[in-house]
C-alpha cells in the first residue's frame, strides 16, 4: 500500500528527508530535501535550481525518497557526495528503514514569501504521485519541529538563570524556532510553541 500515514506523515506537513537519483552518466546522486505530504500517495518538494536533484528530477521524472533519521547519512550527503556503494540497485539507500518512488505529475516556478530566501526564479516545485512504498523497518518521517520545542524548552528552563544577552539569545532562538515549527510542526509542537510563548509574554518578554 502507498499510504504515507504508514510512515507517520501527516497532509500539509514538511518531513527531512533524503533524495536520491539517477545521474545522466548512471550513477546515483543523494541530497537531504524537504518533503511536503499532501495526500496520502502525493507530495511536494521545492527545490532550488543549480542542483544536482532538481537536473535529474526533471530528466527522469522520477526519484526515490528515503526515510531516516540517520545523522551521517544527511551529513555525508550535504558535504559532498554519497559513495556509490551506500546505495541499491533500485537507487534506494541500502541502510534506510524505508522508502518510496515517486513519479513526477507538475512543475512549476515558485517562490514562497516566507521564507528566508526570497530570489525570484530559483525554485521549481514539484508535485508528484508515490508509486511504491517500500517498509523495511517501523520508522516515522523525521519532522524537524520537534528538535526545535526541545530545544526551546531547554533554554525556558535557563532564562531566569542567564544574563541579558543571553536572554536576548534565547529569544532570538524561540523567534526562528517558532517560524520553524509554524512552518512545519504537527498540532502538538505548534501548540507546545503557543504554551511556551505565553509563560515568556507572563515573564514580560516579547518573544
Ligand atoms: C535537512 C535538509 C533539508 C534540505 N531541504 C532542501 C529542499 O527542500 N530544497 C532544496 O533545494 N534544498 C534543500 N536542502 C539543500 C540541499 O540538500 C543541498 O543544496 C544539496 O547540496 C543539493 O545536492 P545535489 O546538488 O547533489 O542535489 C536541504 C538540506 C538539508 C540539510
Amino acid at each position: 500500500m502507498n499510504n504515507l500515514d504508514l510512515i507517520g506523515m501527516e497532509k500539509g506537513r514538511q518531513y527531512e528527508t533524503i533524495i536520491t537519483t539517477k545521474n545522466k552518466d548512471g550513477s546515483k546522486n543523494a541530497a537531504p530535501i524537504g518533503v511536503i505530504c499532501a495526500g496520502n500517495d502525493k507530495i511536494i518538494n521545492r527545490i532550488f535550481k543549480g542542483s544536482h536533484t532538481l537536473d535529474n528530477i526533471i530528466r527522469e521524472k522520477e526519484f526515490t525518497v528515503n526515510i531516516t533519521h540517520d545523522s551521517e547519512l544527511f551529513t555525508i550527503s550535504t558535504l559532498g557526495n554519497l559513495p556509490q556503494d551506500y546505495f541499491n540497485e533500485d537507487c534506494s539507500i541500502k541502510t534506510v528503514k524505508a522508502y518510496f518512488k515517486c513519479e513526477v505529475i507538475k512543475l512549476t516556478e515558485a517562490i514562497k514569501q516566507s521564507d528566508p530566501i526570497k530570489k525570484k526564479d530559483e525554485a521549481i516545485v514539484i508535485k508528484s504521485r508515490v508509486v511504491d512504498l517500500t517498509i523495511k523497518e517501523n520508522v516515522q518521517a523525521l519532522n524537524r519541529a520537534f528538535g526545535y520545542v526541545i530545544e526551546t524548552l531547554t533554554n525556558f528552563t535557563r532564562f531566569d538563570l542567564v544574563d541579558e544577552t543571553k536572554k536576548e539569545e534565547y529569544l532570538n532562538h524561540f523567534r526562528e524556532a517558532n517560524r520553524v515549527v509554524l512552518k512545519v510542526g504537527r498540532k502538538e509542537d505548534i501548540k507546545a510553541m503557543q504554551e511556551i510563548k505565553k509563560e515568556l509574554i507572563k515573564k514580560g518578554f516579547e518573544p
